[in-house]
C-alpha cells in the first residue's frame, strides 16, 4: 500500500472545525515546558491551540505543520493575535526533514507522534528532532497506546455553537503494517437543519511502548520520566495513554536547557 505523505494524514477537510472539537486539557501540561526557556519547537502544531497560548507567555514558538488545511487555520487565527506574531514561526514541512536551522532547548510533539506510521518514520523523525535539540535539551511526546481496535461508525462528540450544532462521528479499522484509519464524519446543523458534512480518513501507526523506549534509545535520547496523562501522574502498565520526556543525549554537554540542577519539570 503507497504510504499517505505526512501533509494528509486526515485533516485536510476538516482543519476548520478541529478546534471544536479537540478539547484536550494539555495546554497547560506542554505550557510547563515552555515556562523554563526563551523558545521552544512545537512539531506538528496544528491550529496553534498550544503554540498561541505558549507564544502569549512570551516566549518564541517554531511550530512544524505539513498540512496545508492546518496552516491555514493557524494563519487564519494568528490575524487576531497580531501582538504574537512575532513570536510564531511556521514551518510547512513533517518531522523528519524539516530544517529550522537551529536548535531549542525543549522540543514537543502533541497529538502527533501517532501520525509517524512505521519504525523508519520514527526513527528518522527522531534523529532530526535531535540533530535541533541543544546538548540535554528535551523531547515531550504523548502517544495513544492500544489503537489496533475496529469500531463501526459512532457518534463521537455534539458541539453547540450559538445557533449552529456540530456531531462528530468516528469509525476505525486496522490496515496491514500496523497503522490504523479512522473515518472521521462531521455534520453542520443550523436551526436542526444539516447544511453541511465532510469527511476525512486520518492514519496512524501503532506502536508500544517497548519499541518506542527501544528507538528512543537508538537516537541518542534517555528516558527521564513517563505519565499516564497530563496532571503528570506516573504512567502505570494499562494506561492507554503514555507521554514520554526523554533527553537528549546524542550532542557534547551544553547549557542545561531548563535551568538549576535538576533538568526535570517539577511535580508540584
Ligand atoms: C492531532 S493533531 C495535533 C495538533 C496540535 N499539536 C494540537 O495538539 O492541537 C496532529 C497534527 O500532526 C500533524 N502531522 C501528521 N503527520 C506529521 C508528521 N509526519 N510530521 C509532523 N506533523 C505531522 C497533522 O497534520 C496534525 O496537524
Amino acid at each position: 500500500m503507497m504510504k499517505r505523505p505526512a501533509s494528509d494524514r486526515g485533516y485536510e477537510k476538516v482543519a476548520h472545525l478541529y478546534d471544536l472539537f479537540d478539547q484536550k486539557e494539555n495546554i497547560a501540561f506542554f505550557s510547563q515546558y515552555a515556562s523554563c526557556v526563551e523558545e521552544i519547537l512545537d512539531i506538528g502544531a496544528g491550529t496553534g491551540r498550544i503554540a498561541i497560548p505558549i507564544a502569549e507567555q512570551g516566549v518564541a514558538v517554531t511550530c512544524v505543520e505539513p498540512s496545508p488545511a492546518m496552516r491555514r487555520v493557524f494563519q487564519q487565527k494568528l490575524t487576531q493575535f497580531p501582538h504574537i506574531r512575532d513570536r510564531i514561526t511556521l514551518i510547512a514541512d513533517d518531522a523528519h526533514s524539516f530544517d529550522a536551522e537551529r536548535t531549542f532547548p525543549v522540543a514537543f510533539l502533541s497529538g502527533t507522534f501517532d501520525h509517524l506510521l512505521d519504525d523508519d518514520e520514527r526513527r528518522t523523525s527522531l534523529i532530526n528532532i535531535g540533530r535541533h535539540l541543544i546538548p540535554h535539551g528535551v523531547i515531550v511526546f504523548d502517544i495513544f497506546l492500544g489503537l489496533m481496535k475496529d469500531t463501526p461508525l459512532s457518534p463521537a462528540g455534539i458541539v453547540q455553537n450559538g445557533e449552529r450544532e456540530f456531531r462528530r462521528f468516528t469509525a476505525s479499522r486496522s490496515l496491514p503494517g500496523e497503522m490504523q484509519e479512522t473515518q472521521l464524519v462531521f455534520e453542520t446543523y443550523h436551526h436542526g437543519r444539516l447544511t453541511e458534512r465532510v469527511e476525512d480518513r486520518g492514519l496512524v501507526g501503532v506502536t508500544d511502548r517497548a519499541r518506542v523506549h527501544s528507538l528512543l534509545r537508538e537516537t541518542g535520547f534517555v528516558v527521564k520520566a513517563e505519565f499516564g496523562d497530563y496532571q503528570r501522574t506516573e504512567f502505570h502498565d494499562g494506561d492507554s495513554l503514555l507521554i514520554m520526556e526523554a533527553e537528549w543525549l546524542g550532542g557534547a554537554s551544553g547549557r542545561h536547557p531548563l535551568g538549576g540542577g535538576s533538568w526535570s519539570v517539577s511535580n508540584d
